[in-house]
């Protein structure tokens, strides 16, 4: 990206041309679909709608926040409650990848269903390199298939349009600025959400207790940044890991799960290394995980591996 504003204008005049009609767009609320979804919308005025859906796997306080967001925005969009149809979807799966796919198919087939309401067959996502340099493809390895990316099946009829296909995050966070996004830094969040954060089997019950534990992390994380004793992280979550550990309530035995916690910095997510939290923070986090999720969480680690060579999400 040269600059942000030749790249605003190039992407203005290539969204004109791409989308003839109608466009529906993909907001997760990140930042790469709010940047796409604020492009289009300045490319073909109310001839484009955001779709925000609700999948069950997002982490607490979400839907209000982004919801307020697009209205502030002034960007016409609806949102989608589709938890059922995701949970569905993902019954009985542990494979990552194929809770990926399926995650993928499951956004697919909604996309489908208010493209005909829109009367559109154009779906703009915030898709950037890093996305398809990592799913694979003829001459790479398949690190992970993003939602994004992997999950549109070969028969449908909708066209992607994908306006940030060649940027990495640093450049589409200084476009952000540029557009007047507010918390354009603010920390990445996976489109398949907590489904990649729950390991094992993703249940209701699971997810929520993953996103009670990652609620945690970011309230105690954000304390530490306003206190000044940290640096904001690139990226700091919890993980639901599919293990059973004993730990000790009162007088009794319980025999709960376990959770990991992930604080990384990085430029471009494609390397990242760990962060080393100050001591008191991750007790702190840790007390109040155990404390919240009573019986339900009975030991939290801390993952100091950078990547590579791990990823970032543990999948
Ligand atoms: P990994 O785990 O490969 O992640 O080191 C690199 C960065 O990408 C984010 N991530 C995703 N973002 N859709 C997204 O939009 C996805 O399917 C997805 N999977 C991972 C991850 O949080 C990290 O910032």
């Amino acid at each position: 990206m040269k600059s942000p504003e030749g790249f605003r204008q190039e992407a203005l005049a290539r969204l004109r041309t791409e989308i003839p009609g109608a466009a529906i767009i993909a907001a997760s609320g990140g930042i790469d679909s709010t940047v796409a979804a604020l492009l289009t919308q300045e490319a073909i005025g109310e001839r484009s709608h955001a779709l925000f859906v609700d999948t069950g796997l997002l982490r607490a306080g979400e839907v209000e926040r982004v919801s307020a967001f697009f209205e502030v925005s002034e960007l016409s969009f609806t949102v989608i409650d589709a938890s059922d149809r995701f949970f569905a979807a993902l019954k009985g799966v542990v494979d990552p990848e194929e809770k990926r796919r399926r995650i993928g198919a499951t956004f697919i087939r909604l996309f489908e269903e208010h493209a005909q309401r829109w009367q559109t067959d154009r779906l703009v996502q915030g898709t950037i390199a890093p996305d398809w340099i990592e799913s694979g493809g003829a001459l790479r390895d398949t690190i992970k298939t993003h939602h994004n990316v992997g999950g549109i099946p070969a028969d449908s009829d909708l066209k992607l349009v994908e306006p940030l296909r060649d940027l990495y995050k640093d450049e589409v966070r200084e476009l952000a600025r540029h557009l007047g996004v507010p918390d354009a830094d603010r920390q990445p969040f996976p489109g398949p959400g907590l489904a990649v954060r729950v390991h094992g089997a993703v249940t209701p019950e699971r997810v929520a207790r993953a996103r009670a534990a990652n609620a945690v992390v970011e309230a105690e994380v954000d304390r530490a940044i306003a206190e000044g004793t940290l640096k904001r992280p690139w990226q700091y979550f919890a993980v639901l890991l599919p293990v059973r550990t004993v730990g000790v309530m009162g007088d009794n035995r319980v025999h709960g799960e376990a959770v990991s916690i992930r604080v990384v910095d990085s430029i471009d997510a494609m390397t990242a290394s760990a962060v080393s939290l100050p001591p008191e923070v991750l007790r702190r986090i840790a007390e109040r995980i155990t404390r919240e999720l009573r019986g339900d969480v009975t030991r939290v680690l801390y993952d100091v591996t950078d990547k590579p060579p791990a990823t970032i999400e543990w999948e």
